[in-house]
């Protein structure tokens, strides 16, 4: 296990398995491919960068209906713990999005505040639909109700990395999730 202590905190214990994220990536996939089977154009999956792309990317390769990717950005904690609840767009989308069929891939919700702006930006741009689908979702902390309409998880108020999540850029590439705990050495 990777173990690097990083501004007063540690790897702690896994919160959610590689096998048990798999196996429930999977079973999302499949009811997204059930639900938007027959479009006439590709289902776009708009994920929010760096965080959400190990989720979108094995979503996607588990959906069995035509997708196209696309990213975007926004600012994030930096290098702090809790939210800031100030949402910036650092990359917009590159795809026209008018009239297509758009599921936002979000890793994680906390207190939904970057959703919620997300949706508002996506759905300016007139979008055939727009759905949510969010891997970990820390439904106690929110503080801007968001409508999921795939959910993997509900966790507890704990910050947690891996699977794309980080902190202070680290830990995305760890297969499983993992609690990150204050470094007390
Ligand atoms: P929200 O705007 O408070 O819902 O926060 C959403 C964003 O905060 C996510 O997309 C992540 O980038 C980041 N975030 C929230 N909780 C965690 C966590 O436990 N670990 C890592 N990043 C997190």
């Amino acid at each position: 296990m990777q173990q690097a202590a990083s501004g007063g905190y540690r790897l702690g214990p896994e919160l959610l398995t590689a096998a048990a994220i798999q196996a429930r990536v999977a079973e999302l996939a499949g009811a997204v491919s059930r639900d938007y089977e027959g479009l006439d154009r590709p289902l776009i999956l708009l994920s929010v960068l760096k965080g959400s792309v190990s989720f979108a990317t094995d979503l996607g390769r588990s959906i069995t209906v035509p997708v196209n990717f696309d990213y975007v950005a926004v600012s994030s904690y930096g290098q702090a713990t809790v939210s800031s609840g100030h949402v910036m767009l650092l990359k917009d989308l590159s795809m026209d999005v008018a009239g297509r069929h758009v599921l936002m891939v979000e890793d994680i919700i906390d207190t939904g505040l970057t959703t919620a702006f997300l949706f508002e930006h996506v759905q300016r741009h007139a979008p055939a639909s727009l759905k949510l689908c969010v891997l970990l979702d820390k439904a106690e902390r929110r503080v801007k109700p968001v409508e999921v309409a795939y959910r993997g998880f509900t966790i507890p108020n704990q910050f947690v990395v891996g699977y794309g999540l980080d902190f202070n850029e680290l830990y995305r590439n760890l297969a499983a999730v993992h609690v990150l705990e204050p470094d007390a050495t």
